[in-house]
């Protein structure tokens, strides 16, 4: 049985690929990932607002821009806070390269158009076999349109992948107004693939001392069928690479997401719960339905059940949606 797949134009010995997040701070850890089955691991994001401020140190001479504006930037983390500064990242980067056989990929998060983007260069030195750029966004800006925010986020692609030669992924937020016209004009900038979706941290109100609380809930698998939709709606129309992200926690979500139209998924907040071995229990899960099931490679299965291959194509559109509501009775 073939598991291998092409992700980003790197050959992936499975799909199951572990998505940015701690992880990959960890070398030994990211060790027992890759002895557990790991396709490829991302690695946690550095920050445009890290990036920027270390340039705009460096420009002014002092020592962090946290201290010299601390208006402009208290409700960001401060240069302490992060877990890997930019300098302590691309070492990381270099040990991960060096001990691991796998790809390595690194993660840029930020929006707006500027000079942190080129820090991919410095990534690519340092051996990333890509970017995952990561466009994590809220439009807050009531004076801002969506036209004028997708404009802004595709000059921040253009930037990126003007500063190096390896492939460059971008993660994108499921709140787009028309998500497939934007990943194909993303495809059209030149990004090697599409990662679907970025999950929103969601803050809670505490109506006792109303306070906004943020928190960090671990996913479950419902996550997954906002994911499924897209992908499905989304893998006829591009040719670029397709990455579930959100959700995945049983091996029958690493088959659905495949049959949607992902070349790999990216798993986080399962092995979180479970430990890196948890990968060989969905490889395994994996093997035995795609047995059962009479497929021999992972190209057989992608795409499957995707909008143009799927038996019942209005499951996924308008039409569906009016025939569910209709179906209810009291
Ligand atoms: C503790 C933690 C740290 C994360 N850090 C990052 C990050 O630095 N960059 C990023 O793009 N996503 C980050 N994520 C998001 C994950 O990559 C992933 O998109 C999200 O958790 C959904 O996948 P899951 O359902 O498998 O957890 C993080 C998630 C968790 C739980």
């Amino acid at each position: 049985m073939k598991l291998s797949t092409q992700y980003l134009g790197l050959k992936l010995k499975n799909p199951l690929v572990v998505g940015a997040s701690p992880f990959g701070d960890n070398t030994y850890m990211a060790l027992e990932l890759q002895d557990a089955g790991a396709g490829a691991i991302i690695m946690r994001s550095l920050f445009e607002e890290q990036v920027d401020a270390e340039q705009r140190a460096l420009v002014h001479h002092v020592e962090s821009t946290a201290n010299s504006n601390p208006e402009g930037t208290s409700y960001f983390p401060r240069f302490e806070e992060y877990q890997l500064a930019p300098d302590q990242y691309l070492r990381q980067l270099a040990q991960l390269k060096s001990s691991l056989t796998i790809p390595v990929i690194a993660s840029l998060n930020g929006c707006r158009p500027g000079g942190w983007t080129s820090y991919a260069r410095r990534l690519e030195s340092a051996g990333a076999d890509a970017i995952e750029l990561n466009l994590y966004q809220l439009a807050t800006d009531p004076e801002l349109s969506a036209d004028e925010v997708e404009t802004e986020l595709l000059e921040t692609v253009r930037n990126t992948l003007a500063s190096v030669r390896i492939p460059v992924s971008v993660k994108i937020s499921a709140f787009h107004t028309a998500p497939v016209h934007f990943a194909k004009e993303l495809e059209a900038t030149g990004v090697a693939g599409v990662v679907l979706f970025n999950r929103f941290y969601q803050p809670d109100f505490n109506i006792e001392e109303l306070e906004v609380n943020p928190q960090l809930k671990l996913s479950d698998s419902s996550e997954l069928l906002l994911r499924l939709r897209w992908l499905a709606i989304l893998s006829p129309h591009v040719r670029c690479s397709l990455a579930a992200s959100g959700g995945v926690h049983q091996s029958e979500d690493v088959v659905k997401a495949l049959l949607a139209g992902a070349d790999v998924v990216q798993v986080v907040s399962a092995l979180l719960k479970h430990g890196p071995k948890y990968l060989t229990i969905l490889l395994a899960g994996l093997r035995h339905w795609m047995d059962e099931h009479g497929y021999t490679s992972i190209d057989e299965v992608r795409g499957a059940m995707n909008l143009r291959r799927c038996p019942n194509p209005a499951a996924f559109e308008r039409a569906n949606y009016q025939r569910i509501l209709q179906s209810w009775r009291i």
